[in-house]
């Protein structure tokens, strides 16, 4: 197969496709998540007492049994919180142990603390509750209903699309419901807390925000920040479920620490993380559309409904950015973009990869979809030619889309993959079958790259080199597999043009880099890379000035290069000008801090910039459908993906990779299904389908985009990658409705996500 990237020339270290730093621990069983830590002496276990009902007033909890079991060392109630009783780090409302009122099942009543976890699991079994039962809202159209909300309605407009679209030439709307999704990280949530000199407290916690985990366990305890130190090595994959949601379980753990006055640890049980914790959210939406007759559109009235469960946790960002994501790559001249950020009994909805941008973006995808299949055109047709290009380049939010790169993206795809010829086969293979159907859809993607929060878009680094020319690493970042802390190396490996080898990562702590914001809406390498970047020039300047005065040269003229430093004629190693600056007393530790320029995004008056800049990629997808027993098989894949200057090309194509095969599963398998008490029922590998191995499309080819021209301002000119790739398996999805479409022409097949064989089956029933 030809090259998947194009090297880079520019640099040394950066650029290089180097293995992830723990991939040999991750594939041997070596790499330490916390459950693998040696446990101190004297540890104790938790186990949460869930609530079996979705709605409620708790009359009474007897857990005189629960303390009288084995092993039993203490059991935990909101009564014994000696701070605030609640985890949320937004708008409140998140009991870390339930008061009076229960609001879904899978709620923390109390949590036991025992010699072992199994004595505590046990035991949590043995409480009688007596809850007052009401009728839980479970579905987003109860939620609706019932007008209640987590947070207000928010809305992008502009002139008048109802009017606009009944004097187009063409109008269509319709409706799409789009599942929700488990992270299902390998490593579920997890904390261990360990008392510490005079009242302090360490946690060690599987989380994306060390700092958030940080201020919640000091203001669970009532004490200061200070006196907390918060840690996270790595994590078994985060997902956006540890963007918050590990807060609650590092509390209980602090919680249990504190009045036992012994080391205590939380790993919940994959059944109950699922049942406890949030997951992405499912939105029903609703949609109307006026266009030209080539399929232009005029003008779109989008009403997104969004499962926020209940409370808001990160809901107001999340259902923001599916709002930010609802042209994807398209231009609406007039548009309404709403959204219901719905109240529900089922567990508060978080950050999953793309924070709501896929929800977004995957209504966009079907109106194209939709305008094509009515108007009978090639579907990638009608995309082109809604496409942002120049007069036409501004987003419902104001911003003008300067680095476009659709056009580009989608045409050398198009070209390679031969979607055209494809195209063309696969109608001919569809008239020839009448049970076997494919399908064949190229969809691309937009990402905006930023918090739409501005505070968050800043970071911390702490690096020193030691007088052996070894350097250690610092950032707030959190590594969740995504390759992070090796992306940071490298780049600090280049500043100091020092061997890779030579940099040592540690883990992330909120006593060597406080403030910390969370790793989150992929901008962990542009942020803690250029805060690395800016401790590492401070120190290597200070190392320069010193080589120019002990060499005669200018500081400036001063290079570092291939484990050397080089002034004029002279060399000397790294490691000897390392030993050289310590016996000089030239410090060689430095902090570096980093603040997006240019975010101006007020969410009130809805102006500004909120995004850096965009991602962008494209995906063609081919599928085989079954119509009998509405099985799906991914024939083939082609990616194109823009990463601007890849840090790493190998991690970046492992992060498209797995992303695009989670976007897949979010769209084809896994659904969540909860009942009409509220219960969720797929709680547990079982019943919940995540892709496997053998999920993986056969002939799956990624390539990075040779990026031109005008360089993006950020990190060694390199673009996110943690979430868009998510995105690209929309195709997947387009591909599955112009397989359902072929069996009658100019229908648009009524298909909800995931596209399960049942979805698939109830589809293609409607179009007989
Ligand atoms: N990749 C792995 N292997 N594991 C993860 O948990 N999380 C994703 C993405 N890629 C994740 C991952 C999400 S939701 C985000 S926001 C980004 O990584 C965060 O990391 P980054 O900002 O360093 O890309
Ligand atoms: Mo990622 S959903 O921004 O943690």
């Amino acid at each position: 197969m030809n090259l998947r990237f194009k090297p880079r020339k520019d640099t040394e270290t950066v650029g290089r496709a180097l293995a992830h730093d723990s991939a040999r621990g991750h594939v041997s069983g070596r790499a330490r998540y916390i459950d693998d830590m040696l446990e101190p002496e004297g540890c104790l276990h938790l186990a949460p007492g869930l609530s079996p009902v979705a709605a409620g007033r708790i009359r009474s909890m007897d857990l005189s049994a629960v303390r009288a079991a084995p092993g039993v060392v203490a059991v935990l109630t909101a009564k014994d919180v000696p701070g605030l009783n609640d985890w949320s780090g937004s708008f409140g409302g998140d009991p870390i142990l339930a008061e009076k009122e229960v609001v879904f099942h899978g709620q923390v009543l109390f949590a036991v603390v025992a010699k072992t976890r199994l004595e505590a699991r046990k035991a949590a079994r043995l409480a009688k509750v007596e809850i007052a039962e009401t009728r839980p809202l479970v579905d987003v159209r109860d939620g609706l209903k019932s007008g209640k909300t987590v947070l207000d309605p928010y809305t992008f407009e502009k002139g008048d699309p109802a009017g606009k679209i009944g004097r187009s030439a063409q109008s269509l709307d319709g409706e799409i419901v789009i599942g929700g999704q488990e992270h299902f990280y390998l490593e579920g949530q997890i904390s261990m807390a360990i008392p510490g000199e005079a009242g302090a407290m360490k946690i060690h916690c599987s989380t994306q925000h060390p700092t958030e985990i940080q201020h919640l366990v000091a203001r669970t305890l009532n004490i200061p920040d200070a006196k907390v130190y918060s840690e996270c090595r790595r994590m078994g994959g985060g997902f956006g479920g540890k963007e918050s949601q590990g807060g609650q379980w590092a509390c209980l753990a602090a919680l249990a620490a504190w009045v036992t006055g012994r080391p205590c640890k939380l790993r919940l049980d994959r059944d109950d993380d699922m049942a406890a914790t949030g997951k992405r959210h499912d939105f029903r939406t609703h949609y109307s559309v006026g266009f030209d007759g080539k399929g232009v559109v005029e003008a779109v009235d989008v009403s997104m409904a969004a499962r926020c469960g209940y409370s808001a946790d990160l809901s107001l960002g999340v259902v923001d950015r599916a709002m930010f994501h609802a042209d994807n790559a398209y231009f609406y001249p007039e548009y309404r973009i709403h959204t219901d950020r719905v109240f529900t009994n089922t567990v508060s909805n978080t950050a999953f990869r793309g924070f709501g941008g896929p929800q977004g973006l995957l209504f966009a995808e079907r109106l194209m979809d939709h305008i094509a299949i009515a108007l009978d055109e090639d579907p990638l047709e009608i995309r082109r030619r809604n496409f942002y290009r120049r007069g036409r380049a501004v987003t419902p939010y104001g911003m003008a889309v300067k680095d476009n790169l659709l056009e580009d993206i989608v045409g050398d795809l198009a070209r390679d993959c031969r979607y055209q010829q494809r195209r063309k086969e696969v109608a001919t293979f569809n008239k020839a079958n009448r049970f076997l159907k494919r399908g064949i859809a190229l969809t691309p993607i937009k990402f905006g790259i930023a918090f739409t929060l501005k505070h968050l878009n800043q970071a911390g680094a702490l690096v020193h080199v030691y007088s052996d020319g070894s350097i250690q690493v610092n950032h707030g970042g959190t590594e969740m597999g995504q390759g992070l802390y090796m992306k940071v190396a490298q780049v600090v490996a280049e500043i100091f043009g020092q061997d890779i080898s030579k940099v040592e990562i540690t883990a992330t702590a909120t006593d060597k880099v406080p403030n910390t914001t969370p790793t989150a809406a992929s901008s962990g390498s542009d942020l803690n890379g250029m805060a690395a970047k800016n401790a590492a020039v401070k120190i290597r300047d200070r190392m320069a000035k010193l080589a120019a005065r002990l060499y005669q040269g200018k500081a400036s003229e001063v290079v570092f290069s291939k484990g050397q430093v080089k002034i004029g004629s002279r060399s000397v190693r790294f490691e000897e000008m390392a030993k050289r600056c310590f016996l000089e007393r030239v410090q060689l530790s430095d902090t570096g801090f980093f603040s997006t320029p240019n975010i101006t995004w007020e969410r009130e008056t809805k102006t500004g910039n909120p995004f850096l800049y965009f991602a962008y990629g494209a995906a063609c997808s081919e599928v085989m459908i079954d119509t009998l027993t509405g099985e799906t098989k991914v024939v083939r894949v082609d990616i194109l993906h823009d990463v601007g200057a890849s840090l790493n090309p190998a991690i970046d194509i492992g992060q498209i990779e797995g992303g695009f095969v989670q976007g897949m599963g979010w769209l084809t398998t896994e659904e969540l299904v909860f009942d009409d008490k509220g219960r969720l029922r797929t709680h547990a590998p079982s019943t919940y389908k995540i892709p496997s191995c053998s999920d993986v499309p056969e002939a799956f080819n990624v390539k990075l985009y040779d990026y031109p021209g005008k360089k993006p301002p950020t990190i060694f000119h390199s673009k996110a990658v943690g979430e868009p790739p998510l995105m690209l398996a929309v195709s997947v999805f387009s591909a599955i409705t112009h397989a359902i479409a072929s069996i009658r022409p100019g229908r648009l097949p009524m298909l909800d996500a995931p596209a399960t064989p049942e979805a698939i089956l109830r589809a293609v029933d409607k179009m007989n």
